[in-house]
């Protein structure tokens, strides 16, 4: 039986409460044991020196576009699995706007063969709420749930049609499945950047903070009246952070996320036409940045997802009206979320990764993100003290259309474990 034992690292496991210098033994793909060990129990184990670093639960991400099938000159499943490691990741969740889309459950099986081939971070498909991502019909949500689907999403667009959106949370909530929203009213959709002064100097189109705040408040008052687990995809907007404070207080099974860019990142960025800062939902304000850490300081926004989009170096030279939209992160996202929420001052290195693990866990009703005995052997080793520079010609995503390249951070996973196997070692 494969053994490893990671000694003397600082074991932060946010599920059970564990914030302690100690051990953490893998045996047979399983967690064995967190705390003392013994010479029996590093008997014929592969013993890795943690000391100094942080051991936790295999991060999760549950936002990822691996592009496969139909885009596979943006990303594939291996690459998109290779950089979630590289980057911490024992786990992904995909988005379904691929060509064609995750609407049925051939699809599913296919990503979840490709995931198996890659044997890198775990793959798990989101399909889509709605055939052919198009809003009018829905997919096929208990089939693709059988088929291993972890929710629903038509990410890229909202779902505006309210009858749609209401027989969506009826289905999602009577399969126990959550629905993923990407707010964003599409008859308010135009443009390619945050609408206000900084667009009208730059002479581009806006995107108003009302289109995502507008969709929310319907879905809120949907899912008040049905009861669905919801999950609000790349939060930007503070109003859209009081929206689900107060949601969350008056009891109501909603859940969100935020990414690397809306915590790092204002509209002021786009002052150069690089396509590189245009993504949707757009970098808004300072205001909207801060609403976005306190929520995730506080709770309300439960997960960190880095909405990790690349394209190709091609579709991202065009002039920024016509560029898509997206920004890659997967190999960068603990380094910037160490940067936006731990050294600004916002939250810790258990806080920051109960967003990691326990917090997408959770929405995805996913076993994984602990460090329990008797789980699967997902682990991540983190270097919480490792300067580094972001030199994204060393990636191994295909995209290479990062922002941060050349930026320093400070904080760097060193190996990812998945299954008790070493994926990834720095
Ligand atoms: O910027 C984005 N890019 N936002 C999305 O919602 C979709 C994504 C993509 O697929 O490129």
């Amino acid at each position: 039986m494969k053994k490893t034992l990671l000694q003397n690292g600082r074991v932060i496991d946010p599920a059970n409460g564990v914030d302690a210098v100690c051990d953490v033994l893998l045996a047979g793909g399983e967690i064995a044991k967190v705390g003392t060990t013994n010479k029996t129990d590093a008997r014929g184990a592969e013993v890795i020196d943690a000391g100094g670093k942080i051991v936790c639960p295999g991060l999760i991400d549950p936002h990822v576009h691996c592009r496969e099938p139909g885009y596979e000159d943006k990303e594939t499943i291996a690459t998109a699995a290779a950089a979630a490691t590289a980057g911490g990741f024992a786990t992904i969740c995909c988005m379904p706007n691929t060509n064609p889309p995750l609407d049925n459950d051939s699809a599913v099986h296919y990503v979840l063969q490709q995931s198996g081939k890659a044997n890198l971070a775990r793959v798990l498909p989101v399909g889509c709420i709605s055939k052919g991502r198009d809003g009018k019909e829905l997919a096929e949500m208990g089939l693709m749930l059988e088929a291993g689907a972890v929710a629903f999403t038509d990410d890229g667009n909202g779902v505006g049609d309210s009858m749609v959106m209401q027989r969506a949370l009826q289905y999602s909530s009577m399969l126990g499945v959550p629905l993923m929203q990407h707010c964003q009213e599409p008859s308010l959709f135009g443009g390619s950047m945050n609408s206000g002064p900084v667009a009208v100097r730059l002479g581009l189109g806006g995107i108003a903070s009302a289109g995502e705040e507008i969709m929310l408040r319907r879905d809120l008052e949907l899912i008040e009246r049905i009861g669905a687990a919801y999950h609000v995809q790349h939060v930007s907007t503070a109003g859209s952070v009081e929206m689900l404070r107060q949601a969350k207080a008056d009891g109501l099974n909603v859940s969100a996320e935020a990414t690397p860019h809306h915590l790092l990142l204002t509209d002021a960025a786009c002052m150069g036409y690089d396509p590189n800062y245009k993504v949707n939902p757009p970098l808004r304000t300072a205001g909207d940045v801060e609403a976005v850490r306190q929520g995730v300081a506080d709770g309300t926004l439960c997960c960190l997802a880095t909405d990790h989009a690349p394209h190709t170096r091609e579709e991202k030279e065009l002039e920024f009206a016509l560029a898509p939209f997206g920004i890659i992160g997967l190999e960068v996202a603990v380094g910037l979320y160490a940067k936006a929420l731990i050294e600004a001052g916002y939250c810790d290195w258990p806080t920051l990764i109960e967003r990691m693990t326990t917090g997408p866990a959770k929405v995805i009703h996913s076993p994984l993100g602990t460090l329990t005995v008797g789980r699967a052997a997902d682990v991540t080793v983190i270097n919480p003290k490792k300067k580094w520079t972001v030199k994204v010609d060393q990636f191994h995503s295909k995209g290479r259309n990062c922002p941060y390249n050349g930026m320093k951070l400070k904080g760097r996973p060193v190996m990812t474990i998945v299954g008790g196997e070493v994926k990834f070692r720095l």
